[in-house]
């Protein structure tokens, strides 16, 4: 039997944040088993205990998690204003995921939607250094000491950036280069060349906490709960 922290729980089933639950267990509205709980530290068997919050019964959510490899041509929102295509329209799925962070319209590769907020809070965490791993290719060659700039750190927007890893995978090619960061600010890649002086023409993630997308463009899968469990304990603290 596994118990679970109230608060955890309500905020799992997407009644609200942690911090939200925790107003409405000391306002006396949650209960478990028809014993309102005013301890925020009570927990939870999911499997058999009755949650209810002001009176309500309180159901599991079912967590889903995808992998997309993302094509071109496609915004990562759950909806567009425009009625373009969005990631989430790519997944058949019932359940109601979101894309965790972005990727440009014209950028292809690695992106995770779910419907686990906790899960996504903890990928897209700046404290968390969750690696990001792009292939770029360049409107001209990178010289060796932009590469070396690109390591140091650049500022975008008064905020210090940088990749810890820049390398040239074709060794005749220094149009194409792989970078990893590890923040997610929007735009990031671009920004760091484009604040060299380069317009990136291509741009491809290859991997994101270490999962790569080893499928066809515009394809994807289900993440398996190994490899959740496993981002969990490569990143967590
Ligand atoms: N950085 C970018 O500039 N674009 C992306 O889509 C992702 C990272």
């Amino acid at each position: 039997m596994t118990l679970i922290r109230i608060n955890k729980y309500l905020s799992d089933c997407g009644v609200s944040s942690r911090r939200k639950a925790e107003e409405y267990i000391l306002q006396g509205r949650v209960s478990i088993n028809n014993n309102i709980i005013l301890e925020l530290s009570s927990k939870v068997d999911p499997l058999n205990d009755v949650v209810l919050l002001d009176g309500e019964k309180i159901f599991q959510k079912r967590l889903v998690y995808f992998l997309l490899n993302k094509p071109k041509g496609v915004v990562t929102t759950t909806d567009d204003e425009k009625g373009r295509m969005t990631v989430v329209d790519l997944i058949k799925s019932k359940d109601k995921i979101f894309p965790v962070g972005r990727l440009d319209y014209n950028t292809t590769g690695v992106l995770i939607l779910t419907n686990d907020g906790e899960f996504s809070n903890f990928l897209t965490h700046p404290g968390n250094r969750i690696p990001r791993e792009y292939e770029a290719k360049l409107d001209r060659p990178l010289t060796e000491e932009d590469k070396e700039k690109l390591c140091k750190g650049i500022y975008i927007e008064g905020i210090k950036g940088k990749f810890i890893k820049v390398v040239f995978p074709d060794k005749k090619s220094k149009k194409i280069i792989n970078v990893t960061a590890v923040e997610g600010r929007n735009h990031f890649v671009k920004n760091m060349f484009g604040a060299l002086g380069y317009t990136v023409q291509g741009l491809n993630r290859k991997s994101f906490a270490g999962i790569t997308a080893d499928m066809p463009v515009g394809a994807y899968r289900v993440l398996s709960q190994d490899e959740i469990s496993g981002v969990i304990k490569t990143y967590g603290k």
